[in-house]
């Protein structure tokens, strides 16, 4: 039973899914996930977030057991998405007497997704609207677009517990430890580039201003909706959201391809030699045909060099680098030092199609070549210029940023 008091009065009650291959059904979960849910007692008792609709059962046992048969006064749920809110209409059914605490929004996507439309059954909540359980108060932050229009976070002020929906997040079920002191937290911070990138990405405006928010509250516990509850390990989950949400990377390089039938695979390892001999270390390689976007994204985002390669396909882009310079511009890339190579058999197109997504980005490309059939000593030349030009201007730009 995954039940942990957090403080005497403040439980752990979320569940671990083992059992899901992707995350909305598109991000692969190679070590689970956690859906958080939280008991804080006092006079008065409130569930914090609730669960995906398959885990219900074992939330509930979890609940019976912190409660021993006590009622719930208050579910405060401070975002809609499924996985958190899929259990409600059960627990409305178990907790008749329960009160639904939510924002504008909140109470209309309940109706929208769960029929639940009986006003009594709700009480509805402004940013920096209270709510009395007794020795205990919860004040209501409302902090839209991280990840949902309706997203919120609940700060338990009496002690000094944030809890804070997706923002702090990560991928990974909890291995036995539920607080970061508890737990080997490498694997969960590793983890927090990829549930931030696949997840919260497009989003970073909006996760500034949240941050920019809640720092003043100095919370002592952060107990995010997935993920370890971050306690002595806040300042590291929060440096890597506030980098990643101001589009700032880390030293590396990303080289993202595809390649048919080796081809353009030979351009990739040759321009990651040529960085290599120049000094570039860090140099994560990936087959977008094979690797997953969601990993492939993950690096993109982590690394502020960034070169993307692509074979020309049926007159367009060959279809899995497609669909990641796609993602990149979903999420509103930005801060990046870019490079592009491409190659054809007989018409080019897929270095036009490149050069539009940067632009549609707004990224300066850095260096490009382009390859006519296979690789030969004149491309392996231009690919040397290339590595000098994009190794120059990644050396320019990390520079800057040391200033
Ligand atoms: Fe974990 Fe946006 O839901």
């Amino acid at each position: 039973m995954n039940i942990r008091a957090i403080l005497p009065d403040i439980f752990y009650v979320g569940v671990n899914d083992r059992e899901k291959h992707r995350f909305e059904s598109l991000w692969p979960l190679p070590h689970g996930v956690s859906y958080n849910s939280y008991i804080v007692r006092s006079h008065k008792t409130a569930l914090i977030d609730s669960v995906e609709v398959r885990e219900s059962l074992t939330l509930f046992s979890h609940l019976d057991e912190v409660l021993g048969g006590t009622e719930i006064d208050y579910l405060v749920v401070n975002h809609m998405e499924p996985d958190h809110s899929g259990s409600i209409p059960l627990l409305a059914a178990k907790y008749p007497e329960m009160k639904i605490v939510g924002n504008k929004q909140t109470v209309a996507m309940i109706g929208g997704f769960y029929g639940i439309t009986d006003q009594e059954r709700f009480v509805t909540v402004c940013d920096g609207d209270k709510l009395d359980l007794g020795e205990i108060t919860l004040r209501f932050l409302m902090t839209p677009m991280v990840h949902w229009p309706e997203t919120m976070m609940t700060f338990a002020e009496e002690r000094r517990t944030l809890f804070t929906g997706d923002a702090f997040g990560t991928f990974g079920a909890l291995n036995g430890g539920i607080i970061d002191f508890e737990t080997d937290t490498a694997l969960y911070l590793e983890e927090a580039y990829r549930y931030y990138s696949n997840i919260v990405g497009k989003y970073g405006k909006f996760v500034q201003r949240a941050i920019e928010k809640t720092a003043p509250l100095a919370p002592e516990f952060i107990c995010p909706t997935h993920g370890p509850i971050w306690h002595e390990s806040i300042a590291e989950i929060s440096a890597i959201y506030d980098r990643l949400s101001r589009y700032h990377s880390e030293p590396g390089t990303t080289i993202v391809y595809g390649s048919m039938y080796g081809n353009t695979e030979a351009m990739a390892e040759a321009i990651a030699m040529a960085l290599a001999a120049r000094g570039e270390k860090r140099i994560r390689i990936h087959n977008a045909g094979k690797d997953s976007l969601s990993h492939i994204i993950s690096d993109a985002f982590r690394y502020d060099g960034l070169i993307v390669g692509a074979p020309t396909y049926s007159m367009t882009l060959f279809p899995p680098v497609d669909t990641f310079m796609k993602a990149m511009q979903t999420r509103e890339t930005q801060n990046k030092v870019l490079g592009l190579f491409s190659s054809f058999t007989w018409a080019s197109a897929a270095g036009k199609a490149l050069e539009g997504y940067a632009e549609a980005m707004g990224l300066q490309v850095a260096a490009k070549t382009e390859m006519k059939q296979g690789i030969n000593n004149e491309i392996r030349a231009d690919i040397e210029k290339f590595a000098d030009s994009f190794m120059s201007e990644l050396h320019k730009s990390r520079h800057a940023r040391l200033r």
